[in-house]
């Protein structure tokens, strides 16, 4: 069921964004190429899969979602090419291939990266992505993604998670201030992507929007919990990235703070306060649900 509707959802968002990378001049080819490099080099596609659910799981039809979609993955796009920047966690493999400042240049990925973010927004309000429904032509709808994309991606959210984490290199965190970091760095994005999908459904209610959150809070969480396990336990070709590399840099993480097996269970643990937070929902959120428990048995 998840692989067909990842493999359904996939093509869909790419198609989506395959649109947004053609330079406006020759000048711009190269910065574009950098761009596109950096967005279609593979990837699962968690964030878009999130938005496509949740438009689905209050009635929506995905495609409602594609702006949102497309957005999300951009902003996380942007995100994996400056985290890899050799300011940052300075490595030279991602998806498979080499990071976007070894292919072009760390000036071209740092553009790249800013040029993507920007995407992003005209992304998410862009009619010909996702025209199939009245619902976004709301002005007020429209505000109310803007505000939480911004948020989430900011220096209250994104940015401020990648800031602790580059803070806390080589320090010991407890266990509140390793869960206030993956919230921030991971968890607001994963959170954005539940919530714009649930709005561009255009019939979202408040309690089923806090509901949405608590599911998506609790598998944001569980996503960089299981992050940082593989980072121990895969390798780097099925990861596409270098596998020990958290340990090598003596990051902050789960695994090293709890040990293997006690991180495990909480990603678990994680995964059912996400399923339980579901209850209130009928079968059209069975993909969400599909996805909570991928997000702690994926191997990659
Ligand atoms: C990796 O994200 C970075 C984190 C936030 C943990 P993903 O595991 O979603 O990376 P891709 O998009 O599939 O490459
Ligand atoms: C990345 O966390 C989080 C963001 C890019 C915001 P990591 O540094 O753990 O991601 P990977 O392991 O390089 O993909
Ligand atoms: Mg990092
Ligand atoms: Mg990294
Ligand atoms: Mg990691």
């Amino acid at each position: 069921m998840i692989a067909a509707y990842s493999a359904t959802s996939q093509a869909r968002v790419n198609a989506a964004l395959e649109t947004l990378f053609s330079a406006p001049s020759p000048e711009l080819a190269r910065l574009y190429e950098a761009m596109r490099y950096s967005v279609m080099n593979g990837g699962k596609r968690v964030r878009p899969l999130l938005a496509y659910a949740a438009c689905e799981a209050l009635g929506g039809k995905a495609e409602q979602a594609n702006g949102a979609a497309c957005a999300v993955e951009l902003i996380h796009a942007y995100s994996l090419v400056h985290d890899d920047l050799p300011a940052m966690d300075d490595d030279d493999l991602r998806r498979g291939q080499p990071t976007t400042h070894k292919k072009f240049d760390e000036a071209c990925a740092i553009l790249a990266g800013d040029g993507l973010q920007s995407l992003a927004f005209s992304a998410l309000l862009d009619p010909r992505l996702s025209n199939s429904d009245a619902a976004l032509t709301s002005d007020h709808l429209r505000l109310q993604m803007v505000s939480a994309l911004a948020l989430a991606a900011g220096p209250a959210g994104m940015v401020g998670g990648q800031a602790i984490d580059l803070g806390s290199v080589g320090l010991k965190l407890d266990q509140k201030a390793l869960e206030y970091m993956h919230r921030h760095k991971t968890g607001a994005l994963i959170e954005v992507s539940v919530k714009l999908g649930a709005l561009a459904s255009g019939r979202a209610e408040k309690d089923e929007l806090k509901s949405l959150q608590t599911y998506a809070q609790a598998i944001g969480l569980a996503f960089q919990v299981q992050d940082d396990i593989l980072d121990v336990e895969s390798d780097t070709e099925t990861l596409g990235k270098r596998q020990g590399a958290d340990i090598a840099r003596d990051k902050p993480t789960y695994p090293a703070l709890l040990g293997l097996d006690a991180a495990k269970a909480y990603a678990l643990e994680l995964r059912d306060q996400a399923l339980h937070a579901l209850r209130p929902f009928d079968a059209a959120a069975e993909p969400l649900r599909d996805l909570a428990r991928y997000i702690v048995t994926r191997r990659s």
